[in-house]
């Protein structure tokens, strides 16, 4: 059997895959392959495994509808007509679990820098302009006691709010589709509207899936019922948040900061003015990134890839 896989995977899942005889073709061009390409390849080959953005639509579903199984190197399956997969009876597997901690790390690690202004200041040392102390100078606000705001209290919103509360013992208030009631009891979290959410939040964090619902969900009107000196972090898709309006809420000071693993697009334009503002954090979309995880999630893929060929149901089928 041959699997085709868009990018770089950790050595783990792949020695798995070669390990139960699947012969491995894998993109190594340093830069994304285009869509053409990928039909091209997967034209011949049984499996794919995508890694990054490759859009897995109707026009390459119908392409390809031969693949007995797609295994996405994500747990956020937004790039997938996952309706025209199933009529075409493709199974589409992704990697829910192993990445929880390693993506609510990255939500933390971008609200504190954001709270203490820690990018803009890095750069400035960068920039030679490590200034004399000033007790007014570069202040940053704290957490502990601020109220954490989840927007999709899941897997990662709830692993980000038990951190916020073990450092912070920050009160956690969230909006759901449907309520989290083990949460709830675990860390005491309160279920509140969205607006609520919005009035109440010192920190927002957005931990939700791209979907119709949520595309565009934060623009420049929703950023004006949150409190000026809130802090909105997203690291689960750009395109939740407007990006235009987000740096005009910045602008104008209608929040106070904001902390983004993911934009809109991706890669973000070296010259977009969020990069240059004192009060906001952006990673290039490195969520999952540990050895640890990303070797799991490998072996997730593996799993996925392998019962998929025999034709059995994935462990780890998106839906
Ligand atoms: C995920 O797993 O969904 C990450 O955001 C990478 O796309």
């Amino acid at each position: 059997m041959k699997v085709f896989i868009s990018g770089n995977i950790a050595a783990e899942g792949i020695a798995e895959l070669r390990a139960n005889n699947v012969e491995i073709t894998q993109w190594k061009e340093d830069r994304p392959i285009t869509a053409d390409e990928l039909i091209e390849i997967c034209q011949k080959s049984d499996a794919l495994i995508s890694v990054g953005r490759n859009k897995i639509n109707a026009d390459f579903l119908q392409a390809c509808k031969h693949l007995k199984v797609i295994a996405l190197h994500s747990v956020g399956y937004d790039q997938v007509d996952v309706n025209a997969a199933k009529k075409l009876n493709i199974p589409i597997g992704n990697t829910p679990g192993v990445l929880n901690e390693a993506t609510a790390d990255t939500a933390f690690l971008l609200m504190l820098a954001v709270s203490r202004k820690a990018f803009f200041l890095h750069k400035k040392i960068l920039a030679g302009n490590w200034r004399a102390y000033q007790p007014t100078r570069e202040l940053g606000i704290e957490l502990k006691g601020k109220t954490l705001g989840v927007l999709g209290l899941g897997n990662i919103g709830l692993e980000m709010a038990r951190k916020c509360v073990g450092a912070y013992q920050m009160p956690v208030i969230y909006h759901n589709r449907s309520r989290n009631e083990e949460a709830e009891k675990e860390i005491g979290a309160k279920y509140v509207s969205f607006e609520e959410l919005l009035a109440q939040s010192d920190v927002l964090t957005v931990h939700t899936a791209l979907t119709p619902e949520t595309k565009g969900m934060f623009t420049l009107d929703v950023f004006k019922q949150m409190k000026p000196d809130a802090i909105f972090i997203n690291t689960a898709r750009g395109g939740i948040h407007n990006e235009h309006d987000l740096i005009e809420a910045l602008q104008q000071k209608i929040i106070w900061g904001a902390g983004l693993d993911v934009t809109n697009p991706e890669p973000m334009d070296p010259d977009n003015p969020l990069l240059s503002m004192e009060n906001v954090a952006v990673l290039p979309h490195i969520g999952s990134a540990t050895e640890e995880t990303r070797t799991a999630m490998s072996k997730i893929i593996a799993e996925n890839i392998l019962a998929g060929l025999k034709g059995e149901p994935l462990p780890y089928p998106v839906d």
